[in-house]
């Protein structure tokens, strides 16, 4: 079902007891300020997660999710996380996907189908991202390349299984750059994604889809991204390090 959500990706960030000040700061801010349809999500690392989703609980829209999981289901992978893990933590989405995965950890298209199917098995919510280099959109294919990933690891999908998922747009040019996509490069990206999906499924499928927006989301552009008719939200990194920062995204629609 579309919703609006801004989830924040700690990444590699964050002592434990810094995580957990950070969450508790948001979690009161989102009580006292944030509409209550508005999901805010909380990404921190695998090792803080249970403790994280303890005081997020306490908000009824601040969820937890994880920033990635393993491909298979269990057993001998000293070090990896599966989505049967993280789904007993109490976190309810997980992202897959994102492009640091994608590139310092070469995981393919294949491998991210695998992850989604895991993931929605184990009743984790996919935030599956997408999203181009600068060379390709240089070179003029970033419509092609965005729809090739999603039909690569989404298509097999049912439609049932597809009405479960989030999809984030983060062109990789604007991830931790400072260089924010325009509202109508974020727009008309998103808006081909959700007439890719209309094409495949169905248009009602398409039109419940959530499409977040990422990269360089901050409050000051947060605003003229979340009115683009086809942005459903963000997800945030550096912003969402600061409770601050993140909540006033989050109040942004
Ligand atoms: P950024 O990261 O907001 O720091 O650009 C976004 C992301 O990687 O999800």
């Amino acid at each position: 079902m579309r919703k609006n959500i801004v989830a924040g990706n700690w990444k590699m960030n964050k002592t434990l007891d810094e995580g957990l000040q950070l969450t508790s700061e948001v979690v009161n801010m989102v009580r006292d300020e944030v509409n209550s349809e508005v999901q805010v999500v909380l990404a921190p690392p695998f090792i803080h997660i249970t403790s994280v989703q303890k005081l997020a609980s306490e908000q009824a829209n601040v969820l937890v999710s994880a920033q990635n999981c393993y491909h298979e289901e269990s057993g001998a992978y000293t070090g990896e996380v599966s989505a049967a893990m993280i789904k007993s933590t109490g976190a309810e989405y997980v992202i897959i996907g994102h492009s640091e995965r994608r590139e310092y950890f070469n995981e393919s298209d294949e491998q991210l189908a695998t992850k989604v199917d895991l993931a929605l098995a184990n009743d984790l919510i996919p935030i599956f991202c997408c999203g181009e280099s600068l060379e390709i959109r240089e070179s003029g294919s970033h419509f092609d390349f965005v729809t090739q990933q999603v039909t690569n690891s989404l298509f097999h999908l049912s439609e049932e299984s597809f009405n479960k998922i989030v999809i984030a747009y983060e062109p990789i040019w604007a991830i931790g750059t400072g260089k924010t996509a325009s509202s109508e490069q974020a727009q008309e990206m998103h808006a081909s994604i959700r007439a890719h999906v209309a094409n495949q499924y169905r248009n009602d499928v398409a039109a419940h889809l959530s499409i977040l927006y990422g990269g360089s989301c901050k409050p000051s552009n947060a605003p003229e991204l979340f009115a683009c008719a086809d942005v459903d939200g963000g997800l945030i990194g550096g912003a969402s390090l600061n409770a601050r920062d993140f909540v006033d995204i989050a109040k942004s629609f």
